[in-house]
Formats: C-alpha cells, sequence, structure tokens
C-alpha cells in the first residue's frame, strides 16, 4: 500500500512533510514529490498549487508515476453551511465542480455528458476518519463540497452555489482529484478545515487563518493513516 496526501498549497503539505522519516525528494512535472514514510506507511506528499488543472495533474501523476493506491486530500476551504466555523474540519461525501456550465445545452450546472454533477468519496476512508474523529474528540461535518477556479468572496455567489449544489463548503481542487480518482478506481477522501466564510472578508481572513486551519487538517490527516489498514 503507498497512501498519496496531496495539498494544493505549501502551507497544506509542511506540516506532514515535517513528519516523515526517510524523504526522498523527486522533481516531476514542473513539481516536486515527497515519498517517505510515516509510522511504517509509505507515503508520497505533494502540493499541486491552486486551482482545478493543477490539481488534476498532481493527482495524475500521484497515481500513474509514483503508483498510489489511496489518496487522502488535506487542506482549506470556504465555509457556505452556517455550522461551520473558522477551523472546523468536514469531510466531502461527495464533490461537484460549481464552475462548469454546459446549461446552453439544457444539461444541469455541474454536468458534463459521460460525467455526473457529484462524485461520491470512498466510504471505508469516511468510515475511518469518523472513527478517528471519534477517538480524538472531534467533530467533523460531512458534506458536499465545491470546487471551480475562483476564489469566493462574495455572498451571492456563495448562496448560488449553495442553492445549486446543496453545498456545505467550497474549495479550488477536491473535485478535480474526484474525477481522476474515479476514473482510475483509486479510493480517495477529501478533508477540509475552514479558513474563512466565502463572503466579502473571506480575502482577509484566508490569509489570517491558511496557516492554523492546513494546520488542523494536516494533523488530522496523518491520524487517518495511522488508522488505515494496511
Ligand atoms: N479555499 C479556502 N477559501 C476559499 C474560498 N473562499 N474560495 C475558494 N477556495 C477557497
Amino acid at each position: 500500500m503507498k497512501i498519496a496526501l496531496m495539498g494544493a498549497m505549501p502551507e497544506e503539505i509542511e506540516p506532514i512533510v515535517s513528519k516523515l522519516s526517510n524523504v526522498t525528494i523527486t522533481n516531476y512535472g514542473a513539481n516536486k514529490y515527497y515519498e517517505g514514510s510515516y509510522n511504517g506507511k509509505e507515503v508520497v506528499v505533494a502540493y499541486s498549487k491552486i486551482g482545478k488543472v493543477f490539481a488534476t495533474l498532481t493527482a495524475t501523476i500521484l497515481i500513474e508515476k509514483f503508483g498510489c493506491d489511496k489518496l487522502l486530500f488535506s487542506g482549506v476551504a470556504g465555509a457556505i453551511s452556517s455550522d461551520l466555523n473558522i477551523g472546523d474540519l468536514i469531510i466531502a461525501d461527495g464533490l461537484c465542480q460549481h464552475d462548469l456550465d454546459i446549461t446552453a445545452f439544457g444539461h444541469p450546472f455541474g454536468f458534463v455528458p459521460e460525467g455526473e454533477v457529484c462524485i461520491s468519496t470512498d466510504v471505508t476512508l469516511r468510515e475511518t476518519a469518523k472513527a478517528v474523529a471519534k477517538a480524538k474528540g472531534i467533530t467533523l461535518k460531512e458534506g458536499i463540497i465545491a470546487t471551480g477556479d475562483q476564489f469566493v468572496a462574495n455572498a451571492d455567489r456563495k448562496n448560488w452555489i449553495e442553492s445549486t449544489f446543496k453545498a456545505d463548503a467550497l474549495e479550488m481542487e477536491g473535485a478535480s482529484v474526484a474525477v481522476v480518482c474515479n476514473a482510475l478506481d483509486i479510493p480517495f477522501f477529501v478533508l477540509r478545515a475552514i479558513s474563512d466564510s466565502a463572503d466579502m472578508d473571506a480575502g482577509f481572513d484566508f490569509e489570517a487563518f491558511l496557516e492554523s486551519s492546513a494546520k488542523v487538517s494536516a494533523d488530522f490527516i496523518l491520524s487517518m493513516v495511522d488508522a488505515i489498514e494496511r
């Protein structure tokens, strides 16, 4: 078993890479991949850079070049649900692309032929996350995460994403990982800690809370690696 641990930004993977043993770094596809072990489990860690295209590239490389057979994504998100406050954790049960629009041809938002609006994450990894959260006494929200190539800092856009996709949080990479892993039949999991509320204060809050929320998510992901059965 080789587990891919992916983020989008350096802040999202640094708390993971700093805990690995026997790290080797490979430069590939204009990016760095950190191979190492965590408490005896083989992992490959990378941040993709922001957005759907870079995330698609990195997820594909983690699977096709490095041979990872599970992928866990860790990072931050903007809250949609009013239940979610800064630093809270949400796991995706499904992911959709809020900026995918061929409605001109009569399709729903987020849908293209032969695709699906919402791609589900692996049930076993979700159960593992819930067991880890219970053992640590952490509250974990589960819901839909909406992905798009937009930093959302606007209440109207956020409300539209909520009503259109029933989404609880939004970010810029998760659905790309979902498309890749779904196509390649790799069990995957997406965890996000809230950095902002996707409203007019989002830019300010994101800068203030990126590092602390990214660490909350990364620490939880490492506990998941420990809990995953070999
Ligand atoms: N990731 C964290 N906050 C976000 C926001 N407001 N929009 C898009 N991605 C985010």
